[in-house]
């Protein structure tokens, strides 16, 4: 068996900066960065999670601007790879491909150009996110075009979808899928879970994780003979999901690799749950291409306690230099006729759409964490100064003194120096929410509302109802102390571990910021070795207080907010003596907040750059 040499920590510096084809039109050109190799094994995976409608890259950031296309080539190389060596790769993608970029999102009906764009990369196994649940259409959508895209591929252990027309009840793909690796002819049980979502519309049925493990379809499924059990899902590596999964399997099958791709929090993060499996997740916005790589005897006619396996994981930015470099290929080199052809559906598709058309000229960088809040650079201080008080406007309500709430996690990422497009629109508010108001609250007790939505999780500690479900994904990971502490040395540059190649001129290379990813294996994950970006927790909810007296306090006031929060904001006033109920929530802006975003933008920000 052809065993790989792995170099355990390889550095290099990904060439320099050249001119990178590829990559969207426009898009920032790639930076070089000092680089971790990937550490290949007998069984290799690519990995992408939460990619939201990013598949055309990030156009504004060098650090991430490959885009699909350059992901077929670069998993096309990858597998040529494999066949020379007589390796395996497989390729996953764990789900909440929709939703947050103007190239799912702009289109009437959304994804018209997503789907297809999707399909042309060849992944092995895939299952569903919460966000393809949501909006009914976006499930049909799903079962009508990526089921099918990726029939044999595509797995639902604990999904249901119901038929709109017969109103029949069936599985939304495969409940999981046997399969042999094409060199090895290792055989692959593998599963495709979402974790206990309740948010879904009517038409799919998501089943509790703690049930399906005692279906018996499931118990027979891992009574299969397999070298490897493969669990991918919508959850993440340290949610209890994949731990009753786990457990599980483990159960039944004590000595056998169990290997876990998750996703859900938008982090970077590995984990093993003993020394046999191993857990990855892969980031958020393609921004991240995901690696883990099993080595040992695997197959299961040489399991004993003794054989041990060693895993890698690394997490690979979506820079075109970094995968030039992880193929050992170039500008010229690196792009397939079929990435060249993707990455070309993708520019006809956003020319369709006018994403590059620009609302106007964002005067500076606002953060949604990378700066304190509040503060000048803060988008959420932009909204709750500038914002809210223009566009939380209703003329019935005239100057009704007002507090205006929004949810952080109603804005999903920052707002970049330059221009602000179309696309930026879905990219920043890619939700569909509308202000909505309870008129003539008093004062006395609307002033307490804030306050309530922004305690860590304490109106309903769990469940639906969780506080922290109004604010970015992201921190979802804080309060489970997993990572994104702020290094406070530079350790991530630890001399034992990597050496990043010094230029030319003897000095190391400027890091530009970026991960720096510590995970339950170490913090040497990330590919690329980056100056490490602040990470400042915000609150739930912010809020403007607008046509306010000025002085004294008003007797009573309207409380507009998001119609998303609308069951925190009730309870919270039922918890300070507000019997208010749905039939008191009215509209009180038309149009969605992302709509009057856009035009406030368009009024007050220069129109060219
Ligand atoms: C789902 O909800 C819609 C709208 O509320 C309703 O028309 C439809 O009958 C419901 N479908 C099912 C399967 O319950
Ligand atoms: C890319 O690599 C090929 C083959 O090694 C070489 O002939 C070519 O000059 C290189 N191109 C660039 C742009 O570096």
């Amino acid at each position: 068996m052809a065993l790989l040499k792995a170099a355990v920590i390889g550095s290099a510096c990904a060439a320099l900066a050249r001119m990178a084809a590829a990559a969207q039109p426009g898009a920032a050109r790639p930076v070089p960065a000092p680089m971790r190799d990937l550490v290949w094994g007998r069984l290799n995976f690519l990995h992408t999670t939460d990619t939201h409608g990013w598949h055309g890259g990030h156009l504004q950031e060098s650090q991430y601007s490959a885009d699909w296309g350059d992901y077929v080539s670069f998993a096309a190389h990858m597998r040529a790879r494999a066949d020379e060596d007589g390796v395996d790769l497989l390729l996953v993608d764990t789900g909440d491909r929709v939703e947050g970029n103007g190239l799912y999102d702009a289109s009437s009906p959304k994804g018209k150009y997503y789907y297809d764009i999707y399909k042309q990369q060849n992944v092995d196994i895939i299952c569903t996110g919460n966000h393809e649940l949501y909006v009914a259409s976006t499930a049909d959508g799903e079962h009508q075009h990526t089921v099918p895209n990726f029939k044999q591929n595509y797995v639902a252990s604990n999904l249901d979808y119901i038929d709109p027309k017969s109103g029949e009840r069936m599985p939304m793909a495969q409940r999981y899928r046997k399969f042999q690796t094409k060199n090895q002819k290792l055989d692959v049980v593998a599963f495709g879970f979402l974790f206990d979502f309740t948010g879904n519309a009517n038409n799919t049925v998501v089943q509790p994780v703690r049930e399906t493990v005692r279906e018996t379809w499931f118990q027979d499924a891992i009574r299969e003979e397999t070298d490897v059990f493969v669990v991918i899902g919508h959850v993440g590596v340290q949610m209890p999901e994949f731990k009753t999964i786990f457990r599980a399997i483990r159960k039944q099958n004590p000595l056998t690799p169990i290997l876990f791709f998750g996703g859900h929090v938008h982090i970077r993060d590995a984990t093993s749950y003993d020394s046999r499996s191993f857990a990855v997740a892969s980031g958020r916005y393609f921004e991240t291409i995901g690696w883990m790589s099993v080595d040992g005897e695997l197959e299961r006619t040489a399991l004993s306690e003794d054989a041990g396996f060693s895993f890698h994981r690394r997490y690979i930015d979506n820079n075109l230099l970094g995968l030039h470099y992880h193929t050992g290929l170039n500008a010229s080199t690196f792009p397939t006729e079929h990435g060249r052809s993707v990455s070309a559906m993708i520019t006809k598709a956003r020319g369709e759409l006018d994403l590059d058309y620009a609302f106007g000229c964002a005067p500076k960088t606002l953060w949604m964490s990378r700066a304190p809040y509040p503060g000048d650079d803060s988008i959420y201080s932009w909204l709750e100064k500038e914002v809210l008080p223009d566009v939380a406007v209703n003329p019935s309500r005239g100057d009704v003194p007002r507090l205006v709430i929004l949810n952080t996690g109603g804005i999903r990422f920052d707002i970049f120096k330059g221009a602000f497009t179309r696309d930026t629109t879905f990219i920043v508010s890619p939700f569909l929410s509308v202000l909505t108001h309870i008129p003539d609250v008093p004062y006395g007790m609307a002033r307490k509302v804030i306050k309530l939505l922004n305690s860590a999780g304490k109106i309903m500690e769990s469940g639906p109802m969780d506080n922290r479900f109004m604010a970015i994904p992201e921190q979802l990971a804080i309060h489970e102390s997993i990572i994104y502490e702020t290094p406070e040395s530079d350790d991530h540059l630890d001399a034992s571990q990597q050496k990043p190649l010094a230029d030319g001129a003897g000095k190391r290379p400027r890091l530009t910021e970026g991960y720096t990813t510590r995970d339950d294996i170490g913090n040497d994950g990330d590919d690329a070795v980056h100056q490490p970006v602040n990470f400042y927790v915000v609150p739930n909810c912010i809020q403007a207080e607008v046509d306010f007296p000025s002085d004294g306090e008003p007797e009573t006031v309207d409380l507009v907010f998001l119609d998303f929060i609308t069951p925190w904001v009730l309870m919270a006033l039922r918890l300070v003596g507000g019997e208010y109920s749905d039939k008191d929530v009215q509209v009180y802006v038309e149009g969605t907040f992302t709509d009057l975003m856009a035009g406030w933008i368009e009024k007050n920000w220069p129109k060219h750059c």
